[in-house]
């Protein structure tokens, strides 16, 4: 049985999609959740829905002074920060790899790479003070696939993926675990709004399972990351995506 009472998460990303699934999860199961997203009314929607204490700071992880902000008011407001779910992300139209010019990858990184960097830099720091700490990062199996069309995307998540690993090795010693989901192609507003729908017809015959994966297929493998039960476990990756994507 999964409790997060007690705890303090935020959740990056969680006005749609799989963070808003995920925030949903995590305090139906006790947490009082926080959702930090550059969607202001969609977060303070959801944070309503939740109940339990939620609540929506508007927030661009792309900034770092909006990063220093959310910090100091979840501070303020909710005492500690137990849980951090890195999940916002840019998900970009196709484009092929010649098309991406600088700005376009930086505009990407920014908030698919650099963003994850400091929101846990940031988090850790109260973390290693309490001796106590959850973080998920957000992948995509599109790290294993090599999908096409957007390669500036795929170079980010290798970023998480790698950089998960790294900070396992350097938050263990204070009682923090750090690893990443890796969905693959799943139904959230962000896809079903996006060029890439037309991409579930390609995907769906590669998976073990039939039909679409919702936001709600994600969660509960984030949710097992986030909870005591996985305290032996620290820079894996954890492919949620029906089983398409091999190694
Ligand atoms: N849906 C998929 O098929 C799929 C597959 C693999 C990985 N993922 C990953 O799952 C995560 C969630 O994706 P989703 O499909 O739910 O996306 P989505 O587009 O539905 O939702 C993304 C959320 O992030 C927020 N966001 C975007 N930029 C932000 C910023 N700068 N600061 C704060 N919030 C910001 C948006 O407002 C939105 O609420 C992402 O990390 C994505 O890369 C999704």
């Amino acid at each position: 049985m999964i409790s997060f009472d007690g705890r303090v998460a935020i959740v990056t990303g969680g006005a749609q999609g799989i963070g808003a699934a995920i925030a949903k999860g995590l305090g139906k199961h006790g947490a009082t959740v926080v959702i930090a997203d550059i969607n202001g009314d969609g977060g303070a929607e959801v944070a309503a829905s939740i109940g339990n204490g939620a609540f929506a700071i508007e927030t661009d992880v792309g900034d770092l002074d909006q990063i220093a902000k959310l910090h100091s008011e979840v501070i303020e407001r909710a005492g500690k920060i137990d849980i951090l779910i890195n999940n916002a992300a840019i998900i970009p139209p196709q484009l092929t790899w010649e098309e991406i010019d600088h700005a376009e990858w930086q505009r990407l990184m920014r908030v698919n790479l650099d963003a994850v960097f400091f929101m846990c830099q940031t988090s850790a720091k109260h973390m290693r003070e309490r001796g106590y700490g959850r973080i998920v990062n957000i992948c995509s199996n599109t790290v294993i696939w090599g999908t096409p069309g957007l390669a500036h995307y795929v170079a980010a998540k290798g970023g998480v993926l790698a950089l998960t690993r790294a900070l396992a090795t350097e938050l263990g010693p204070y009682d923090i675990t750090i690893n990443s989901v890796s969905p693959g192609m799943t139904a959230s507003e962000g896809i079903l709004n996006s060029d890439w729908v037309e991409f579930f017809d390609f995907v769906e015959p590669t998976q073990a399972f039939k039909g679409r994966g919702t936001p709600e297929d994600i969660a509960p493998s984030v949710l097992f990351l986030a909870s005591e039960n996985a305290r032996w476990v620290t820079g894996s990756m954890l492919n949620t995506d029906g089983g398409a994507a091999r190694w």
